[in-house]
């Protein structure tokens, strides 16, 4: 596939980070670019940034993202391009004692529910959506007729102490993709996943900065965060190169988490 005017995008997560950057980057190639976010003050800066559209949806909810599908379409006209960016994370232990007060805690099941419906099902939401809507489309010359991106994290392969919601919606991405792909082989809508490792996004900034060095020191090589414009790179690389199909690719400066 090729990145030009002719072609639109939907980026979910848009407004911010790994999503806001991998807006630019399409848009910068002409890309029609609609942003799915909750965060509607920065996404209507970003698109009238990038001359795009912003859709304010929860991904949580069906018929947000119908209409925020509707919405982008009758902007843009289908999309051929899928990134799903919308995500977030907690920390908690499955269990715990206070060290203080000798209290006995758990994870709250409504927690880790709400986890898996942003990351996991929210994601699938987006991509049976999204490739509904592909279908209707003519392939292109080289058979493609549209790509899908999805966000994992390191997590989903070496998750943390207070990860297990986060871990278990992340490697749900992971497990998915290959039999999405496989799905949609005959519709040629290709599907990879991509694993970040530690980015410098809102996410992060909120650290103070003893402990974004901590986490830059603990990269291999390079000894720093992930910039969202690499991030964006790799979606780019994942949509262009037509034979890269159901994989999942850690970007990750070879970091591997510790337990803590
Ligand atoms: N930054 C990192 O180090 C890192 C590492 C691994 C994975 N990731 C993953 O990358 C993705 C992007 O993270 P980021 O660092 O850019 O974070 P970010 O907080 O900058 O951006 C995430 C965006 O998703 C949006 N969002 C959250 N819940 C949503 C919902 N229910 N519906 C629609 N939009 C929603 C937020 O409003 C926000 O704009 C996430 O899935 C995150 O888990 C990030």
């Amino acid at each position: 596939m090729q990145l030009d005017s002719s072609i639109a995008a939907v980026v979910t997560g848009g407004a911010s980070g790994l999503g806001a950057a991998t807006a630019r980057r399409l848009a910068s190639h002409g890309v029609k670019v609609a942003l799915f976010d909750l965060n509607a003050a920065q996404g209507e800066a970003l698109a009238r940034e990038i001359g795009g559209v912003f859709c304010r949806v929860d991904v949580t909810s069906e018929a947000q993202v119908d209409a925020g599908f509707a919405q982008a379409r009758a902007a843009h006209g289908q999309e051929r391009v899928l990134v799903n960016c919308a995500g977030t994370g907690n920390a908690v232990k499955t269990a715990s004692r206070d060290k203080a007060t000798g209290e006995i805690r758990h994870f709250p099941l409504a927690n880790f529910d709400r986890i898996i419906q942003i990351n996991l099902v929210g994601t699938f939401r987006c991509i049976a959506k999204s490739a509904a809507g592909m279908l209707t489309l003519a392939p292109l010359p080289d058979g493609d007729r549209g790509a899908i991106v999805n966000t994992a994290s390191v997590a989903a392969q070496d998750g943390q102490i207070g990860q297990a919601a986060y871990t278990a919606s992340k490697a749900g991405i992971v497990g998915m993709t290959l039999p999405i792909a496989r799905d949609l082989m005959n519709e040629g809508i290709r599907v990879n996943t991509i694993l970040p490792g530690i980015f410098d996004t809102p996410l992060l900034q909120g650290a103070p900065e003893h402990v974004k060095a901590a986490l830059a020191a603990s990269v291999p090589f390079p000894k720093r965060l992930g910039q969202p414009a690499e991030y964006a790179q790799l979606a780019e690389s994942l949509i262009l190169n037509g034979y890269l199909n159901g994989e999942s690719i850690r970007l990750d400066g070879a970091i591997r988490m510790a337990p803590r």
